[in-house]
């Protein structure tokens, strides 16, 4: 089979991110999200208004330019509770709603009604097992099912995690991870289905390890990052930048998805916290470059010190 249109569901830091970068390969897609019907914006404007937003948010994500000159109109963002019938034309569905298992499941049962027979749905998710996420669908589903993991921008990030299910059609994994490869210039990584898959089993460790230790030793968040930003490898953002980057509001969804799934001897369990002073942030929507600004940015709550 080949892949000819796309589809991508949530126009949030990643949805709009492979919205993006699919239709920069030429490929026309579709991006959704909720806009309900009787939603208001914090000036009053209605919804028609508030529908700009995903585009918004996508032309955000990525430098304008790159999406505004060149195949801006590739994309049509749209209201998934309009817009749902769209999917039945499309070859591959990409699944890139908010790190909840339930409300993954809740979608994957609207679009499974409507897409077309054979056509691909992928989920971005982080953390949540594969067999997770199709426990309860049909075989037809199952087959059609695999994780598609972008990183964080999509478009600059090579790696691709894939994870196929023992169900998933080896033609459907084949299709895809050639896509990937010639035309959205991905390295295709084929994982198994474990918890955090690889990147992020081994990521969310020494995230978490290094804010353990930033709050400890009462550092401030640049000196935590001179720390474990260049020195580690992570020149341009360090952790509490790599925070801002991904969202402080998933962390507590990857955590305890992962706590949910990870056998009891991970060594993950033993250094977990979930410091109050990012509950306090997420509240205020301090959530990272998405929300208000992070540690980064307009950080009222932290002060500066990480504790
Ligand atoms: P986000 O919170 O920025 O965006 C999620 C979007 O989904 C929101 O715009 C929300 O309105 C929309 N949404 C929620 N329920 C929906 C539904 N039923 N139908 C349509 N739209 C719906 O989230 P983010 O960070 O983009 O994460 C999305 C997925 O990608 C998650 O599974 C996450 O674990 C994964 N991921 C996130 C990365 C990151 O750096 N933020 C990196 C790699 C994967």
């Amino acid at each position: 089979m080949e892949i000819r249109s796309a589809a991508v569901i949530g126009a949030g830091v990643m949805g709009s991110g492979i919205a993006a970068h699919i239709a920069n390969a030429g490929i026309p897609v579709f991006l959704l999200d909720i806009v309900p019907q009787d939603v208001k914006d914090g000036r009053g404007n209605d919804r028609s208004v508030v529908a700009r937003t995903a585009i918004d948010r996508m032309l955000k994500t990525e430098p304008a330019p790159f999406m505004h000159k060149r195949n801006a109109r590739l994309v049509t963002p749209g209201n998934i509770e309009d817009d749902l019938e769209k999917l039945a034309g499309v070859d591959w569905i990409v699944e890139a709603v908010v790190e909840n298992p339930a409300v993954k499941a809740d979608l994957y049962a609207r679009l499974d009604a409507v897409r077309k027979p054979g056509s691909i749905v992928s989920s971005n998710t982080s953390t949540i097992p594969l067999k997770n996420l199709v426990e309860g669908r049909g075989d037809g589903f199952a087959r059609d099912f695999m994780i598609t993991h972008f990183f964080n921008p999509p478009r600059y990030m090579r790696l691709l995690e894939v994870v196929a299910g023992p169900d998933t059609r080896p033609g459907a994994v084949e299709a895809l991870s050639r896509f990937a490869d010639t035309r959205l210039g991905k390295g295709v990584v084929r994982c198994k289905d474990r918890p955090g898959f690889i990147a992020n089993r081994i990521g969310t460790y020494w995230i978490q390890a290094a804010i353990n230790q930033a709050m400890d030793l009462g550092l401030t968040v640049e000196e935590a990052d001179a720390v474990v930003g260049r020195p580690m490898g992570i020149p341009k953002t360090g952790v509490f930048g790599l925070v801002d980057l991904v969202g402080l509001d998933l962390m507590p969804y990857v955590s305890r998805s992962l706590l949910n799934t990870l056998p009891a001897d991970d060594p993950y369990r033993a250094i977990h916290r979930e410091p109050e002073l990012f509950t306090r942030m997420i509240a205020e929507g301090y959530t990272g470059r998405k929300g208000k600004g992070g540690f980064y940015r307009l950080n009222k709550s932290g002060g500066g010190r990480v504790k």
